[in-house]
């Protein structure tokens, strides 16, 4: 099979497309036949190492201290089932599916196996492959801190990077639940981020939210751009604030009063993808891509995702699904 193989770290130009043996399935896994991925930020943050302040040694000891120890990048995919192992009974040659490895990444490849019991949800009828394959990344991470927020219906939220990945899932699905959601972002997002839900937009190019009066029960960083200490003022009597993308100090910031931080890895539960399949084929998640890319531009998709202003998802479409 044809994979695309990050042997270091470094730009764009460390990737290169090999061919690799084609995996087998053992008797409790699938393969998949992969027909779109994605270009996660993620994935760029570890081809380039280019982690949230504190974290550069940590990562290299989680994803290799030389060199990326898993070489193939891609959390998330949709495609077809084509093999399954003798003992799996939930999936069977043919079905559409979706996928997330997550930090197991591995889905810049033509196939990928994966156990029957992680996170594998069917694809929602009413999608393509490219939007599907766009749904695990963004929603997971988004689930997990709402989660963990304990978000209830009528309280206010404030999405920072409400049009990125992580972002544009948070609106949706903070707004399903009965938020109240204020996006901030660009001037170019503001009409998007509205479609998604949010009741208010805050432009950062032309104001700092931590200058209007508004306060909230819960602020969600998703792009790094704040701390909880800037973010006390704007925070509710016990308010939470979720740092996405927080980095080592934040990890270990301490409650203030009634106010706490949430921060650290998201989860990647197998019923968490069920869930956003679930919404996604309802209508209530809607996907939200910037770009589609062939299989052979994935460095050029990496450099997309490196300018740190992507729409929602970079997808890399591989094959048809038919
Ligand atoms: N904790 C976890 O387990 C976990 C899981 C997944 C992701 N993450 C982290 O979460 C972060 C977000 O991921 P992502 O995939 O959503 O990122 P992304 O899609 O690459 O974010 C890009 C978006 O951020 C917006 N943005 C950039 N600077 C901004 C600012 N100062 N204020 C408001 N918006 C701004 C951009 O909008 P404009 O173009 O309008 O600026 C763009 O739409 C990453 O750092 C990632 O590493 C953490």
């Amino acid at each position: 099979m044809k994979a695309w193989i990050c042997l270091n770290y470094g730009g764009p130009e460390v990737l290169t497309l090999e061919t690799r043996r084609k995996p087998v399935p053992k008797d409790n896994e699938v393969l998949i036949r992969i027909c779109a991925t994605t270009v996660a930020s993620g994935d760029m943050r570890v081809r380039t190492l280019k982690m949230p302040r504190g974290f550069g040694l940590i990562a290299r000891l989680v994803f290799g201290v030389t060199r990326p120890r898993q070489p193939i990048l891609g959390a998330e995919l949709a495609g077809t089932v084509e093999a399954v192992g003798r003992f799996v009974t939930t999936w069977k040659p043919g079905d559409a599916v979706i996928g997330f490895p997550g930090a197991a990444m591995g889905c810049h490849a033509e196939y990928r196996v994966m156990a029957a019991d992680k996170p594998i949800a069917p694809k929602p009828a009413n999608l393509s492959f490219e939007e599907a394959a766009s749904l695990c990344f963004g929603g997971t991470t988004a689930l997990h801190f709402l989660r963990r927020a304990g978000l209830k219906a009528g309280e206010s939220l404030l999405v920072i990077g409400a049009s990125g990945a992580v972002g544009s899932a948070m609106v949706q699905l903070a707004s399903h639940m009965g938020a109240r959601v204020t996006g901030v972002t660009s001037t170019r997002n503001i009409d998007l981020v509205r479609s998604l839900g949010a009741q208010a937009v805050i432009d950062y190019t032309r104001q700092d939210f931590a200058e209007a009066d508004e306060t909230y029960d819960i602020v969600a960083d998703t792009v790094g751009a704040s701390s909880f200490a800037k973010c006390l003022p704007v925070l509710n009597e016990h308010g939470r604030y979720l740092g996405v993308s927080a980095d080592l100090p934040g990890l270990f910031a301490r409650p203030v009063g009634t106010k706490r931080s949430i921060a650290g890895p998201a989860s990647e539960r197998p019923e968490d993808v069920l869930e956003l399949a679930r919404l996604a084929e309802a209508g209530v998640l809607k996907p939200v891509i910037d770009r589609i890319y062939g299989f052979s531009q994935i460095a050029d998709a990496h450099a997309h995702v490196e300018t740190g202003h992507k729409r929602g998802s970079v997808v890399v479409s591989i094959t048809s699904g038919s």
